[in-house]
């Protein structure tokens, strides 16, 4: 396998590549640097190589700009494995449910995740506003939702709390007995003053997404366009527009951490195989810090087992909950840094040794100091440049026609997704 490149070091005159090894990269890269210094570049010039030596990837792309940019240089043998998840496209949404699970793994695992984001979205502090209350009507109501061959999803928690037909019928599909006790014992005793609390409380959270029609297009869906699975073994290239101009900011963060925890299920998955079947897969997160959950500092550490390279990016460490950048710092092999402000520049300076912070504060745009794994050992620091974004030769544009491709392969015409949701929310 073609080692990627991730820009040019100058020593003494003499310009080398900087390569970067399939299996380091397999231990990660974290980028960090103010705005406009050049990481999104890097990623993108990566993401271009992984694409054209056949690799499977994804890129959540927080801004849209990397997308548009990779799909303007799709090679034309890679048409076909372009998954564009472009959600502003509203005439025909793709569906994406977080709670479709296939099996008892996925359920636990999903049910969890589903937590996790509303505390990351609602209490990112953790200062009381969801609390183990909501925590345990979100989890039984969302076990509820799952039950029964349809399945069900987020957006139909609400209904479970109105609808009394469609609550009976969900609970004939229960089996497991904690979620059984939930109805019979707990909320048949739950007083009619206490239900409608309960109701507007998953109302206050659920609401906005139930009302807003790009949003229930999506989320409203019993199944994924795509399989996560299949993405992953089959070396698709999965490009994620979550550009918040277009979607709104907290769309955008709901749409990212249900994507990421959908990979996570996959990759967790893949431990059980043997290593000859885990393809490398490689990850590009912008602005991770919006998409992740804690359970995300599990998957930097325990990373060999998976075949999943990662690479995340953003622009300074108080973005980063504590215990995300306590798992970057002790588990990510390779650390690139761009100019950044002296509270950072402190901290990165015990990183890079022998760099001091000014090292950090004074760097010219595009330039970075990288800390490489080589081999699977961890690098000295030393200095580098980014490539600058390579001009497009080809003089027709891959765009629409993946585009169309797409809406034909995992999206539904809009009407068609109205009338079903409509249908199913009511
Ligand atoms: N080596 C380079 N030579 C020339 N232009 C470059 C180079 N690297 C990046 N650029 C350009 O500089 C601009 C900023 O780069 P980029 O978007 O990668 O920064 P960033 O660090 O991701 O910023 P932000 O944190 O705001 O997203 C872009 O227009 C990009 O095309
Ligand atoms: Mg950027």
């Amino acid at each position: 396998m073609a080692n990627v490149h991730i820009g040019i070091n100058e020593f003494r005159g003499t310009k080398r590549l900087i390569e970067y090894a399939e299996q380091d990269r397999l231990r990660h890269m974290y980028m960090i640097g103010k705005t406009g210094v050049g990481k999104s570049t890097v990623l993108q010039n990566m993401c271009l190589q992984d694409i054209r030596s056949g690799h499977g990837l994804c890129f959540i792309d927080p801004h849209g700009d990397s997308v548009e940019w990779l799909l303007e240089r799709i090679p034309s043998d890679r048409l076909q494995d372009v998954i564009l998840f472009d959600p502003s496209d509203t005439e025909f949404p793709f569906g994406l449910n977080l709670l479709e699970a296939r099996d008892e793994f996925e359920k636990d695992f999903l049910v969890n995740e589903c937590i996790q984001i509303f505390y990351k979205l609602f209490d990112p502090q953790r200062i009381g506003m969801i609390g183990p209350q909501f925590e345990h009507w979100l989890r039984n109501a969302a076990l509820t939702v799952m039950a029964g061959p349809e399945g069900g999803s987020l957006l139909e928690i609400p209904k479970l709390f109105v609808d009394s037909e469609f609550e009976k019928k969900k609970r004939s599909y229960l089996t497991d007995p904690l979620v059984i006790d939930f109805w019979t014992k707990q909320m048949a005793k739950t007083s009619g003053f206490h239900k409608s609390e309960m109701l507007n409380y998953f109302m206050s959270k659920f609401g906005p997404f139930i009302n807003n029609s790009l949003m229930r297009n999506i989320m409203g869906h019993r199944t994924n366009s795509f399989d996560f699975d299949a993405v992953m073994d089959q070396n698709s290239i999965l490009l994620v527009n979550l550009s918040k101009g277009k979607i709104g900011e907290i769309n955008a963060h709901m749409l990212g951490l249900i994507l990421i925890s959908r990979l996570q299920v996959a990759v967790l998955k893949r431990a059980n195989k043997g290593s000859a079947e885990r393809t490398p897969f490689y990850l590009y997160v912008d602005e991770f810090q919006n998409f992740t959950t804690d359970t995300f500092a599990s998957l930097l550490s325990e990373s060999r087992k998976y075949g999943l390279g990662m690479h995340l990016a953003n622009q300074y460490l108080a973005q980063l909950p504590d215990s995300i950048r306590d798992s970057v710092f002790g588990n990510v092999g390779t650390l690139v840094a761009f100019e950044v402000g002296i509270e950072d520049a402190k901290i990165l300076a015990r990183e890079f040794t022998p760099m001091t912070e000014l090292d950090f504060v004074g760097l010219p745009r595009f330039s970075f100091y990288i800390k490489l794994m080589v081999d699977g050992k961890t690098s000295e620091a030393f200095s580098g440049m980014n490539f600058s974004p390579e001009p497009v030769l080809e003089t027709s544009s891959p765009k629409e026609k993946v585009r169309t491709l797409n809406r034909l392969a995992y999206g539904w015409p809009r009407l068609l997704v109205e009338e079903t949701i409509k249908h199913q929310l009511q």
